[in-house]
């Protein structure tokens, strides 16, 4: 008993002094604030709902043209695109991982999860392959499926980006569209982690 009293006395003695230099630091202001994690700039953040987008092609120019689903050409190939803040005048370029491929199909052809994420047919992916980052360039065309050159690895844009072959571990993520005004826009936020996979 006598050990835990004393023990018992040592920690609470322990703790008040440690209470009190903390005290004292705080009171002459020796203990700052530790800075939280740094926020993402506009342009690196994900797309978010509302988003409308811009071609890759046209996103320097002067004018920014928000995208129609009539600039998106029925069965491909994939138009590749940028999230863009309309409100914020942003182009969401800073991170490649913003980087998604537009495609219009036949909305028939479509399975349901892959139709529910679409607008006039039209699906978005994100354009960066999980196996190791490259850009996923490649519209086989006969096929309408999307390639990534790098390894080869294919992907079947009617089936939520589902994995054909190759060496990729997961689907490409998938980016709900809806349309406002218009205009394609961001319907929800991407459905899974954009990027490589890790191991
Ligand atoms: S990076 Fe795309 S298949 Fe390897």
């Amino acid at each position: 008993m006598t050990k835990i009293g004393r023990g018992g006395d040592r920690v609470r003695d322990e703790h008040s002094t440690r209470r009190d230099v903390l005290a004292a630091l705080t009171a002459v202001g020796a203990v700052g604030v530790l800075p939280g994690p740094a926020a993402a700039e506009p342009d690196s953040e994900r797309p978010q709902a509302g988003d409308l987008f811009v071609s890759q092609a046209g996103a320097d120019s002067e004018s920014v043209a928000p995208l129609k689903p009539a600039d998106i050409p029925l069965g491909g190939p994939p138009v590749i695109a940028w999230p863009y803040d309309a409100a914020g005048h942003v182009v969401r370029k800073g991170s490649r991982l913003n980087k998604v491929l537009l495609l219009r199909l036949d909305p028939a052809t479509l399975d349901d999860a892959t139709r529910e994420r679409a607008a006039d047919g039209i699906v978005a992916y994100s354009a960066i392959c999980p196996h190791a980052g490259c850009e996923v360039s490649v519209w086989v065309a006969d096929q309408k499926i999307f390639e990534c050159s790098c390894h080869y690895s294919h992907y079947n844009p009617r089936d939520a980006a589902a994995v054909l072959d190759g060496p990729t571990p997961r689907a490409l993520a998938a980016l709900p569209l809806k349309i406002v005004d218009g205009n394609l826009a961001v319907a929800k936020p991407f459905t899974g982690r954009v990027g490589i996979a890790p191991a």
